[in-house]
Formats: structure tokens, C-alpha cells, sequence
């Protein structure tokens, strides 16, 4: 079957690849929409590893319920990608985002258990979760990121009332924003490089302000706004600029949390950190929890997530989009992949 795979620095080829094999255990899904995440374009910026075939974030069809037999033909269904063993203290936990294996074989990020950019996909069965009726395929495939940013927010704690800065408004970001919001911000504030992007954080309504990463009074500006700095500040770039943003806008006292991956190691000013006694915290996926809340979250209408979608491609479409979303000028927040498109 046709599918999208990396084939180098910032490349892809349209490729093919067999169908899924029907054995039995995996779920066999048609894919319905795949979303593209900015971890993914880590990877096509690396260009590695070659032939992956990426789309972790979707929504689909079953059409073989494999294991599962509580699912029929025609059920729709998204899934965790990972890979947690299930054996391990963290597994046993709840907590599988630390499993040590969780991204051993995880979908769309691993060579053997390829992902949604092709139109059909197998899924390991206990990762499969049904889609309730009224979430459409296209808030579904929005799932993962949607938890993504639950996760970062219930690690930040917030208080009814506090300011919240989140670094960063690709949707990552922006979900961040939205949730502080329901958790009881007073004052959620985004900062962007991309200034079409932080002024859509506007129009979309889940930011109170946008501030200009780029501007060289950026920190100055932030601290004006807040007086002595933001009681939390959710960082969702993953570069060294953005993290050393991130630690120079807390309050004293105050608490990062950093959600953004950076492969490479990266330079932040760690006296401040020391100097004003603050806590980083980092923030990895989700737990099976927090990814069935996302999908009540949009089942009881509490988030809407299509506002996000800016549009919706075919296969051959894939690379184009890549080039916009790293232009640093688009304000598109979610593009989804159709792969029967
Ligand atoms: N920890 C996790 O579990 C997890 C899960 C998913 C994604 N991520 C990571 O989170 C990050 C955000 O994901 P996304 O899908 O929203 O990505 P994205 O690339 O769409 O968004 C990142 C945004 O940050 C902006 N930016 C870059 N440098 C900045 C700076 N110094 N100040 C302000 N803004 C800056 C960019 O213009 C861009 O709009 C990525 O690094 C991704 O890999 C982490
Ligand atoms: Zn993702
Ligand atoms: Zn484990």
C-alpha cells in the first residue's frame, strides 16, 4: 500500500509498504485522519530513521478486531501509540510513560509498527480505545496531542488565579493554554517567534496575550506584565532559547514545566534556577487516564478541538506541509492527513 516515509533530511518519498498482516491480535484499522506533530518534525529535520513511517496521532476504522473482542467491524477507534511492557514498577504504576519500552515499538515512531501516514495500520490491541459517538474522526485523531498537553497541566499544578505563561503556540502550546484556562489561570499568557501564530492564540480565544519571542524586550515586557514573574510557565518549544525564556519568567519560587524534546543537549542559564530556587519539572505523554479524559473532554462538548484544524491533505500533500509548518511564518496550528484521500 502507499504510504509517506522518511527518506532523509527534511525529505519524504512516497513509498509502499505491505498491508498489515491479519494475525489475529493486532487491531487492523482503516485509517481515518492522521495529525502531524511536531516531534515528528524532529525527525524529518534528522532525517532519520530512513523508511519510518510516522502519523502517531489518529483516528480510524476497525476493520479486524484482532485480540479485542469486546470490538467489532466498523468500530472507531483511536490509540495510544506507545509501547509500554506492562511488567515494570512504572507500568504497574499507572505510570507507563516511564516504562523504559514505551517507545521501543511505538506506533509511527518505530521502524517495525508503522504509523497513519498509510491507509491502513495495525495497533497493538490494549492501546486501542473506542471513539465515543458524537467526537468526530477528526477531534479523535487530536487525542494524543489533546493529553499531551492534560498531562504538562496537571504536573504544573495550577492554582485558581495564577498566571500562566506558556512558551511556544504550536498545538502543543495551545492546548497547554486552553487547559490552564479550565484549571483556573486568571491570566494565561502564549509567546511565539511566529507571530501569525501567536495572534491566532488570540483569535482563537485561549490566550489573554500574545508576546513576541523575538522581541528583544521580550523578558523585560513579561516581567512587566506580571510584576515579579509567572507563578507557572509550561515550556512547549524544545530549543535553548525557549527553555532559557521559560526559567527567566518564573517567579521566584515558581515551577517550569518542560514539554518540548530537544535531541540534541542544550544551554540554559542554570543559576537562575539555582538563584531563585525553582522547579523544573519534565512532562512525557500521558497515562491511560489522562487519554480517556482528553476524549470525555470532547464527548461532553468541554473542548473543541476542530478550531484547531487549519486543513486536511491527502499523501501526496505530506511534504508541502512540512515545509509550511517549519516556514516560522504559517499560522496553520494542526494539519490531519487523509490517507484515503
Ligand atoms: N513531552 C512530550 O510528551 C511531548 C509530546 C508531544 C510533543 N512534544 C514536543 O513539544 C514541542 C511542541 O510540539 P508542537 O507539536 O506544538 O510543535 P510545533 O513545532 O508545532 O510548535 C512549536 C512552536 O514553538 C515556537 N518557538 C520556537 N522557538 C521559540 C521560542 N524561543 N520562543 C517562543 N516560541 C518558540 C515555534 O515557532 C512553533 O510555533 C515539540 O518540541 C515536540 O517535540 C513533547
Ligand atoms: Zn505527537
Ligand atoms: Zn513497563
Amino acid at each position: 500500500m502507499k504510504c509517506v516515509q522518511i527518506n532523509g533530511e527534511k525529505k519524504f518519498k512516497i513509498g509502499e509498504i505491505d498491508e498489515p498482516i491479519i494475525d489475529s491480535k493486532k487491531v487492523i484499522i482503516d485509517v481515518k485522519k492522521a495529525g502531524i506533530c511536531g516531534s515528528d518534525i524532529h525527525y524529518w529535520v534528522q532525517g532519520e530513521p530512513k523508511g519510518l513511517v510516522m502519523g502517531h496521532e489518529f483516528s480510524g476504522v476497525v476493520t479486524d478486531p484482532g485480540l479485542r473482542k469486546d470490538l467489532k467491524i466498523g468500530d472507531r477507534v483511536t490509540a495510544l501509540p506507545i509501547s509500554p511492557c506492562l511488567k515494570c514498577h512504572a507500568c504497574l504504576s499507572g505510570n507507563p510513560q516511564y516504562c523504559i519500552h514505551t517507545w521501543d515499538n511505538a506506533s509511527g515512531l518505530s521502524l517495525d509498527n508503522p504509523g497513519a501516514l498509510a491507509p491502513k495500520m495495525a495497533i497493538r490491541p490494549d492501546m486501542v480505545i473506542k471513539i465515543p459517538d458524537s467526537v468526530t474522526d477528526d477531534e479523535a485523531a487530536m487525542t494524543e496531542p489533546l493529553a499531551v498537553g492534560l498531562h504538562a497541566i496537571h504536573l504544573a499544578d495550577i492554582k485558581v488565579g495564577e498566571k500562566v505563561l506558556v512558551i511556544g503556540g504550536g498545538i502543543i502550546g495551545l492546548v497547554s493554554c486552553m487547559l490552564a484556562k479550565m484549571g483556573g489561570a486568571s491570566y494565561v499568557a502564549v509567546s511565539e517567534t511566529n507571530k501569525n501564530r501567536g495572534k491566532k492564540a488570540l483569535s482563537l480565544g485561549v490566550a489573554d496575550e500574545f508576546f513576541d519571542a523575538l522581541d528583544p524586550n521580550f523578558i523585560e515586557n513579561v516581567m512587566d506584565r506580571t510584576h515579579r514573574g509567572f507563578d507557572k510557565v509550561i515550556e512547549c518549544c524544545g530549543n535553548s532559547n525557549a527553555v532559557t525564556s521559560a526559567i527567566s519568567s518564573v517567579k521566584t519560587g515558581g515551577t517550569v514545566i518542560l514539554v518540548g524534546v530537544s535531541l540534541d543537549a542544550i544551554t540554559i542559564p542554570s543559576v537562575v534556577a539555582v538563584m531563585h530556587e525553582l522547579t523544573l519539572k519534565g512532562a512525557i505523554a500521558y497515562t491511560k487516564e489522562e487519554f480517556k479524559t482528553c476524549l470525555e473532554l470532547m464527548y461532553n462538548k468541554k473542548i473543541d478541538m476542530t478550531k484547531f484544524v487549519d486543513k486536511v491533505i491527502s499523501l501526496d500533500e505530506v511534504q508541502d506541509a512540512y515545509k509550511e509548518l517549519t516556514s516560522g511564518e504559517s499560522s496553520a496550528i494542526k494539519i490531519l492527513v487523509d490517507p484515503n484521500k
